[in-house]
């Protein structure tokens, strides 16, 4: 029997890419799967938590026992996760948020013509930056993804973004990340003291991550 140590909280996770429409039938997306997401949705819901799942377009399935939303753009997720976060105790961005999106959508299919075409991006908001400016007594986890100056970049972008903690992972490797059933990371915190975890299959990672996040937790309600 799995541990019951989750019973009583409320986790929300956000979880794959968001696209960001061009036009109607034209989006910038990314290629994330959302299996890291929806792992460590799994293993929260089998601990026992309330939990929300946010996930933008991917390829799985709704899990059984826990409330799911699918969203397409960057201000939906953002709409959806702080609805649901409002009376969470963690939170888990693991979503591929895109950083940019079309200052305008174009509402009719545009034309192909033959010269050069360019793109006006605005940036999207920062829903871990933003949840992390009131962030209570809520425990807030992100994700990055680094090709260089890993540590550095994360404990920075932690401590930016108000983060408990961020999992650093590397686009590059083998069999991890973005669609892979492993993933290899490294916890994070904004002070840069760090702990390297081995190769894990997603939902060890998972497991492991919200074994981290328990202890700050704060029990006094
Ligand atoms: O800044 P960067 O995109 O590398 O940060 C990654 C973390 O921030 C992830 O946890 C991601 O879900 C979150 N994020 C967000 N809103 C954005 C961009 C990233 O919540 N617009």
């Amino acid at each position: 029997p799995v541990p019951q140590d989750y019973s009583g909280l409320r986790v929300v996770v956000s979880a794959g890419p968001t696209r960001e429409y061009l036009d109607p039938v034209r989006f910038i997306s990314n290629p994330s799967s959302g299996k890291m997401g929806f792992a460590v949705a799994e293993a929260a819901r089998d601990r026992g938590a309330a939990v929300t799942l946010v996930t933008g377009p991917v390829n799985l399935p709704d899990p059984a026992g826990m409330v799911v939303e699918r969203i397409e753009t960057a201000l939906e997720l953002r709409d959806a996760v702080l609805k649901a976060a409002a009376d969470a105790d963690v939170i888990v961005m693991t979503a591929a948020v895109a950083d940019y999106r079309a200052a305008e959508a174009k509402t009719e299919k545009e034309a192909k013509t033959a010269g050069e075409v360019s793109v006006h991006l605005v940036p999207n908001p920062d829903i871990l930056a933003e949840l992390g400016r009131s962030k209570g007594r809520r425990v807030l986890v992100g994700f990055a993804m680094e090709t260089h100056a890993g540590i550095e970049r994360a404990a920075a972008k932690a401590a930016r973004k108000n983060a408990d903690f961020i999992l650093l992972n590397y686009p590059t490797r083998e069999g991890t990340a973005f669609g892979g059933d492993d993933n290899q990371v490294t916890l994070v915190r904004p002070d840069g003291s760090h702990d390297a975890w081995p190769r894990l299959s997603k939902r060890e990672v998972g497991e492991r991550l919200l074994s981290a996040a328990l202890p700050l937790v704060s029990s006094d309600e």
